[in-house]
């Protein structure tokens, strides 16, 4: 997620625009870069590397006199992080320069589009071609801010964009569509930036830019329109936060922040990834023949990484009949695993550095089998080494317990298996439809945000209990999972994690009053005449007959779980089930979160515990 600021008024510019990109770090970036204009031009300076990379490039330039600067620190998406990839990016003719945080999903053709017309590209990223769009319509001699509301009639996707001119130097172009921008207002000064912190001691009078308006600043006015050119007003709000509690947007830890940003993941990992007619398309993956010769699916992580890869699992074999094994990075290098040439190994890592997963992919490649990364952080070593890697564009998660970054693996995986559905041409799947599902998913997502009432009411009885179980069917198991995992690492509380059906093997030993079973039970599929919700309930009957305390995560239209747990969660039913079970993962994280913070304990840095863990 890249950082976006802008400034125009009586200060120096680029000394005001460079300490909000240093207050927009948080959000995470491997390059940096500043355009001002000079005399007759526009000049950008840029960096990849840290903030302090740029910090030396503009100290041995003189910008004193600059009045008009806009800065960006990227977060790479498309293209790796590198000098030319980092913003600002200049059009054809360099009449005008954008800096962009988001995704422009059919930026390959609009780069051939113009391409045929003669356009150059210096970058491999989705921003310059944005650049060139803009340009190309105000080359037809309209004012900027009608050249961008122009542009974006072309573009799709997720995109803030900002854009200076060189024959309008002091006025800075904002418009957004599912990315944000803040505008900022001062006494002959104006400013933006992609969240209030960067703001903050500059103005405390801000106004969230609406989606598809268009804002056009200088250092003294603000005007602000909408996609059909009408005047909007301007609603101003005064932030009373502190800078601390405004990077995490207003919420009291970051783990709360990310788990909120879920139904902004899911759009943004699906963005560029479904055509129109709800075929998947994965770019620089392999070829489609090599989907037919693969023979066996390997995958391999740690932790909550491990964790999405179960679920992966559980999509390769149902959805494509193709056998996988999980294994735990650290096992896998150790066990010497017996594998097939054709089969593909999967590494799964937020980070991209875990020493673990790092050394069983180098066994893979030394060993001559194929690799793929599902990796959020671009130019990491795991994205770098893997023969191909597919983003999960989840932007930079910060809390050391991972949320956001578990649901876009997940989604990734689904993605993947649908993709090898449509090339192998994998019978019984309707891949449209369940496409067709994913684009509501954010929705659904957001619905599971509501569920914080009875979490709460929860939280209280499990921020006491000895032990806490998470039990499920299928897919509802591997989330149970996940659930145990975030309630170990940040409320201390210990836990056991099995499918239900295993329970009564031994583990029920453990039951008394006191101990609380959390089952999933999201599956209503029905088997040999029964569904798996009423196996599970059963499963819940025989933990309630020996005193532990039962909490079910259902479906919203389901009412038989009622009869036997004293606690409900109903999320959305999607179609598919391990959608279902998917998003079951969203109040499991609400209710770690809320146990932790009752006992008062440490969230975003729970003890002992690293967000990279970067030794074997
Ligand atoms: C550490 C973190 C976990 C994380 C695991 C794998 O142990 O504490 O939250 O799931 O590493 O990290 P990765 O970056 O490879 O996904």
């Amino acid at each position: 997620m890249c950082g976006i600021a802008g400034y125009l008024g009586p200060r120096k510019a680029v000394d005001v625009v460079f300490d909000q990109l240093k207050r927009l770090e948080y959000r995470g970036y491997d390059s940096a870069g500043i355009a001002f204009p000079e005399r007759q031009d526009i000049r950008i300076l840029k960096k990849a590397g840290k903030l302090s990379e740029l910090g030396r490039l503009l100290e041995d330039t003189e910008t004193s006199d600059v009045r008009t600067a806009m800065g960006h620190s990227r977060w790479a998406t498309h293209g790796a992080p590198t000098d030319t990839n980092a913003h600002p990016h200049f059009d054809q003719t360099e009449n005008v320069s954008i800096i962009h945080n988001g995704i422009i999903e059919n930026y390959l053709e609009l780069r051939e589009e113009l391409a045929a017309k003669g356009h150059h590209f210096h970058s491999q990223t989705d921003t310059e071609v944005a650049a060139h769009v803009i340009g190309d319509e105000y080359d037809k001699g309209v004012p900027l801010e009608e050249a961008v509301r122009l542009a974006v009639k072309r573009l799709r996707g997720a995109y803030a964009l900002v854009v200076m001119s060189r024959t309008e130097p002091g006025k800075l172009v904002a418009t957004r569509n599912a990315s944000p921008l803040i505008l900022g207002f001062g006494e002959h000064e104006n400013m933006l930036a992609s969240d209030i912190p960067a703001l903050l001691p500059y103005t405390r009078e801000v106004m969230v830019l609406e989606e598809g308006d268009i804002a056009v600043l200088t250092d003294h006015s603000v005007r602000i329109m909408d996609g059909d050119s009408r005047e909007v007003p301007i609603k101003a709000m005064t932030i009373e936060w502190d800078i601390a509690a405004a990077e995490r947007g207003g919420y009291e830890h970051f783990m709360l922040k990310e788990i909120h940003e879920q139904p902004d993941v899911i759009r943004q990992t699906l963005a560029g990834r479904i055509d129109d007619k709800n075929q998947i398309r994965f770019e620089q993956i392999f070829g489609e023949h090599v989907w037919h010769e693969i023979d066996r699916v390997n995958i391999i992580a740690c932790g909550t990484a491990y964790h999405a890869g179960l679920m992966g699992k559980y999509l390769f074999e149902k959805l494509l009949r193709l056998p996988c094994d999980v294994y735990y990075s650290s096992e896998f290098r150790y066990g010497d695993p017996v594998l097939s040439p054709k089969s593909l190994a999967i590494f799964i890592s937020q980070s991209g550095e875990t020493a673990d997963s790092l050394a069983a992919l180098r066994l893979c490649k030394e060993k001559r089998i194929r690799t793929l990364g599902i990796v959020n952080v671009i130019g990491s070593s795991i994205a770098r080494e893997c023969d191909r890697t597919i983003f999960t564009q989840a932007g930079p998660e910060i809390s050391v317990a991972s949320t956001k970054a578990y649901t876009a693996q997940v989604l990734v995986l689904t993605l993947l298996a649908l993709y090898v559905a449509q090339v192998t041409e994998a019978p019984g799947i309707r891949v449209p439809s369940v496409v067709e599902e994913l684009k509501g998913l954010s929705e659904k997502a957001k619905a599971c945000l509501n569920t914080e009432d009875v979490v709460l009411a929860l939280a209280e009885d499990v921020r006491n209990a000895p032990l806490c179980f998470f039990l499920g069917r299928g897919a509802d198991a591997y989330v149970g999972m996940e659930g145990a995992l975030k309630l170990k690492e940040i409320a201390y509380i210990p836990t056991q994690e099995m499918p239900a059906g295993e329970m009564k093997h031994g583990p029920i030993a453990l039951i008394q009053p006191g101990v609380v079973s959390i089952f999933g039970a999201t599956n209503d599929a029905v088997l040999e005449h029964s569904s798996i919700r009423e196996k599970v309930i059963s499963n819940m009957q025989e933990v309630k007959a020996r005193g532990g305390t039962i909490v079910a995560i259902t479906t919203e239209e389901d009412n038989t779980v009622e009869r036997v747990a004293e606690y409900v969660v109903k999320i959305p039913k999607c179609e598919s089930e391990f959608l279902s079970a998917l998003l079951s993962v969203i109040p499991l994280q609400l209710l770690s979160y809320h146990v932790a913070r009752l006992n008062g304990c440490e969230i975003d840095q729970p003890r002992n515990l690293a967000k990279s863990v970067t030794v074997e």
